[in-house]
């Protein structure tokens, strides 16, 4: 039985959450996979802190560029975060040594996934991101395999857990703005700087990528127009409310007649809509394709929810499947041009 050594870069909410997840499903892997995947390599700054894990016989690294450089690991795990280095000259490392890579780093994927693909494809490694997008809900492989059949026509849903746990109690508890905030930190949802959720960059990321796998689009999040939910008030969202509507921050990437329009804003939907019933830091995408329409639900962010993913990867990389990583070559992506806002219903 071989081993599929996995190199583990960031121990936080979401490493941690993997580390544990391998464990406890260490026996259905082998079975399913045929090979024994084990995270055997991390690299986290503080090995002091106490994790509830068993390190024993993992090898620790301080520099996560030193374990994507390792020729120990057979695939390296990047849950660090952050769109500059050390997660990109770490993934970019593992790549170019021809080392697949698993992902959930949605910011970095947002301003280098072109140049990252390129040079997965160039090396012929896998680049993997099911977790960038919508925590739990499996829709990078829905729409990069499941729907392959679709031609797309629209891609939308909300896609931040933290924004959706403030709005959801905001309105159903009258709570403010920032205790909600501070609650949706001290549970692990929001992003080390929530500035990133509360003014919908985070949203803004994972939608560029997602058009880019429904339109076969070069992610580009400077494409798309994109206003957060730091400037709504109690009295907003009254005020919805009393007109038979919940403000949900919504992502929408729709085909236009002049291009794919993309735009992240807080959105009026009305309240017997299904994805206005969608609470808490629950995550929902809405795609119509030409032969098929369907919305996924489920948990968008926290560690459990986010590791999912990540196994499903690892998975992936377990049993060899191949792909480009954004559904197409690089080279056939088309740029995405900013297209004109046409219209401002929800949906
Ligand atoms: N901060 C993100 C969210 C984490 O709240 O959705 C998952 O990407």
């Amino acid at each position: 039985m071989s081993e599929l050594k996995v190199g583990l870069a960031g121990l936080g909410t979401v490493g941690a959450a993997v580390f544990r997840m391998l464990e406890r499903r260490a026996a259905e892997l082998e079975a399913r996979t045929g090979r024994t995947v084990k995270a055997t390599a991390v690299a986290a700054r503080d090995r002091t802190r106490d994790r509830g894990l068993n390190l024993d016989g993992v090898t620790w690294y301080e520099d996560p560029v030193a374990l994507a450089g390792t020729g120990d690991i057979d695939v390296f795990v990047e849950l660090m975060g952050g769109d500059g280095d050390p997660a990109k000259a770490a993934v970019a490392a593992a790549l170019d040594r021809g080392i697949p890579v698993v992902t959930a780093n949605k910011a970095l994927l947002a301003k280098c996934g072109l140049d990252l693909a390129r040079r997965a494809e160039a090396a012929g490694a896998g680049l993997h991101f099911e977790a960038a997008v919508a925590g739990g809900i499996p829709i990078v492989k829905t729409l990069r395999e499941a729907l392959a059949g679709n031609a797309i026509e629209r891609v939308s849903g909300i896609l931040n857990g933290t924004c959706n746990y403030i709005l959801t109690r905001m309105a159903e508890e009258k709570l403010s703005f920032h205790v909600c905030l501070t609650e949706a930190q001290r549970l692990g949802y929001a992003e080390a700087d929530p500035t990133f959720d509360i003014d919908g960059f985070d949203t803004a990321h994972k939608l560029a990528i997602l058009t880019s796998l429904a339109f076969g689009t070069q992610v580009d999040a400077d494409s798309i127009y994109v206003e957060g939910i730091r400037q709504l008030t109690l009295a907003d969202l009254d005020a919805a409310d009393d007109l038979g509507y919940r403000v949900k921050l919504l992502g929408v990437a729709v085909k236009t007649d002049t291009g794919i329009e993309q735009r992240v804003h807080p959105t009026m939907v009305p309240k017997h809509w299904p994805i206005a019933q969608v609470s808490g830091v629950t995550n929902a995408v809405a795609v119509d394709g030409d032969a098929v329409a369907l919305t996924l639900v489920g948990p968008g962010a926290g560690g459990d929810a986010t590791a999912s993913a990540v196994v499903a990867d690892l998975f992936d990389v377990a049993r060899g499947a191949q792909g480009f990583a954004f559904g197409l070559p690089v080279d056939r992506l088309q740029k995405a041009e900013r297209a004109p806002m046409q219209r401002h219903e929800g949906g």
